[in-house]
């Protein structure tokens, strides 16, 4: 690679930050300690393909041997919750593989604590528009500076 031009570099610097920091964070690579919050955007205002976000909030399968039981495996803890039938939401049938492997895990003291913030945050989730990540593009500007 050849050496950087540090004129072309700051205009880059400076077209990323005035076009695209509000969305996409930019990482502070020397703090271990730094907080990454990823901003996400909905679909309807970033106009991309739609198909990586729908594909698997709309996608069903077979439940297979998990028919009948509650959609979370939690029944210990939530008596009422509603069963799987034959077909589900592949995202439900994950879910509760994925419950269930941290329920197993975890004491059922802590679990009890954390449980109706869980439920909440899960409810939230599957209430929010599909979105995606605007992700940290740290070295894009390099991209930008090509472009200046
Ligand atoms: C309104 C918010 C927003 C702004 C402003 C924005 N982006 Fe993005 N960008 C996104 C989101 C959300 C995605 C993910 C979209 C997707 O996956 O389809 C994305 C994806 C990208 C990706 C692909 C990243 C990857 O990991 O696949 C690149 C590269 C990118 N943006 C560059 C830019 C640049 C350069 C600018 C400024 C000129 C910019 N973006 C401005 C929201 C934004």
């Amino acid at each position: 690679m050849p050496a950087i031009d540090q004129t072309k570099a700051q205009s880059g610097k400076a077209l990323f930050e005035t076009n695209c920091g509000n969305c996409h964070l930019t990482i502070k690579r020397d703090d271990p300690q730094r907080n990454i919050v990823a901003t996400m955007i909905p679909l309807t205002a970033i106009g991309t393909d739609r198909t990586m976000a729908t594909n698997i909030v709309t996608r069903t399968s077979k439940t297979g041997i998990l028919q009948g039981h509650p959609v979370l495996p939690l029944s210990k803890l939530v008596p009422n919750l509603d069963k799987l039938g034959s077909q589900a939401l592949t995202v439900q049938v994950v879910r509760y593989g994925v419950v269930g492997i941290l329920v197993d895990g975890l004491d059922p003291v802590i679990l009890k604590k954390g449980l109706s913030a869980f439920l909440e945050a899960a409810k939230k989730n599957a209430s929010k528009a599909p979105s995606y990540k605007a992700r940290p593009l740290n070295g894009i500007w390099a991209f930008c500076a090509i472009l200046a």
